[in-house]
């Protein structure tokens, strides 16, 4: 993080037990989000969702396969300010009553992030509240403890985090609970990613061959239900042990050769749900065999999975079944792009009194690349 240090109301995690009221907002990518969200008990975790207001843009996207970065930002600019007082509202509070606010500034489409970041700027600034810049990837992560009060003792760490997305397929293990993460976590933990697509992307390349919208991944994840994962033998790469990547870049391939050949014999339609399943088979497959790797390398306690593709039902199954260490999740509502998770790690790095103070805030800008 590079924001200065120190904003007048620095907080430690005892003080922020008593009631901190941290507004977070969300505007990477293509949902429009923000959400209010309160410290409750004597701890600072788990924290407590009052209000959530998201704007989802996939009807808008949908015709296009993917999301178009232009219609993105401009719809953000529309929904940004009904979605903080949707929250507001839906939360029962003020402008008044928020301690901080929290903003996904990195990464993203910059157009989409500079949106969110606008506004939360110009509402830190008016209010003279802190700002948080949050990075999109650590707000995944922290939406593990948004309603639920997991990953609060030592015996938990090491703890092998899984960021599986539509944008990123990262491994972190992380050794520490929140109030010691230091400002390069992601940096600092990750010991695998994927080479190409992301886990995400690869359900939703795959679905668009078969037709269906996007984001496809919900779909596969529907269209399994009775199908056979093992009818077809889709690749898993990189499977030597001693490489923690992922690559799923050949899986599109394989899936639209085998599309190609089946609609030629006009028996595509019924071996969709074969299809299906042996797409989600083969991703799910290719993440658990590496996580299982980075369990035992790293003798990790624990295991967290975050990010959209933590909502699959296959790879929540495989996970239950097969992993030898507690699994962690977020609440399936927190699984895609929301606002509370933004929230929930600024009020981590507000407790550690990482805030932009006035002077500071006025010059945080978005950024695209997850390494920032
Ligand atoms: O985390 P997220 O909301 O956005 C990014 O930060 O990218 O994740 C969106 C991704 C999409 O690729 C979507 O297809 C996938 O999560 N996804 C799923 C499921 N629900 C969402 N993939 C597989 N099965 C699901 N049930
Ligand atoms: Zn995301």
């Amino acid at each position: 993080m590079n924001e200065s240090l120190g904003c007048a109301r620095r907080a430690s995690l005892m003080e922020m037990a008593s009631g901190t009221t941290i507004l977070g907002i969300e505007t990477s990518c293509d949902e429009c989000s923000a959400a209010v969200v309160e410290t409750t008990g004597p701890q600072a975790f788990p924290l407590k969702v009052l209000g959530l207001a998201t704007y989802s843009q996939v009807s808008l996207h949908s015709p296009y396969g993917g999301v178009v970065p232009e219609i993105a930002s401009r719809n953000h600019l529309e929904t940004v300010n009904p979605m903080i007082m949707g929250a507001l509202s839906e939360a029962n509070r003020q402008f008044s009553d928020i301690s901080a606010i929290a903003v996904t500034n990195r990464p993203g489409l910059v157009g989409a992030l500079l949106v969110g970041v606008s506004a939360a700027k110009a509402m830190a600034y008016a209010l003279n509240k802190p700002l948080i810049a949050v990075h999109h990837l650590e707000g995944h992560i922290a939406s593990l403890f948004l309603e639920q009060n997991i990953l609060s003792t030592e015996k938990d760490f090491p703890c092998l985090v899984a960021v599986v997305s539509g944008g990123h397929t990262q491994l972190h293990v992380i050794t520490e609970p929140p109030e010691k993460w230091g400002d390069s976590l992601l940096k600092s933990t990750m010991v695998g990613r994927s080479r190409d697509d992301a886990a995400g992307e690869a359900f939703d390349k795959t679905a668009k061959i078969l037709g269906f919208p996007y984001p496809g991944g919900v779909w596969i994840d529907r269209q399994s239900q009775g199908g056979d994962p093992k009818a077809y033998a889709f690749p898993r790469a990189l499977p030597d042990k001693s490489i923690l990547e992922f690559s799923f870049s050949g899986l599109k391939t394989a899936v639209s050769l085998q599309v190609q050949e089946l609609k030629k014999k006009g028996a595509l339609d019924a071996q969709i749900a074969n299809l299906c399943a042996s797409i989600q088979e083969a991703i799910v497959d290719a993440l658990w065999s590496k996580i299982k790797i980075a369990l035992g390398r790293y003798s990790c306690r624990s295991l967290a999975i975050v990010g959209g593709v933590a909502a699959n039902s296959r790879l929540r199954q495989k996970l239950q079944h097969d992993c030898p260490v507690p699994v962690y999740q977020p609440l399936p509502q927190f699984c895609t792009d929301n606002g509370a998770m933004i929230a929930a790690a600024g009020a981590i790095r507000l407790s550690q009194g990482k805030s932009l103070d006035r002077k500071s805030m006025l010059t945080l800008n978005a950024v695209a690349h997850p390494d920032s």
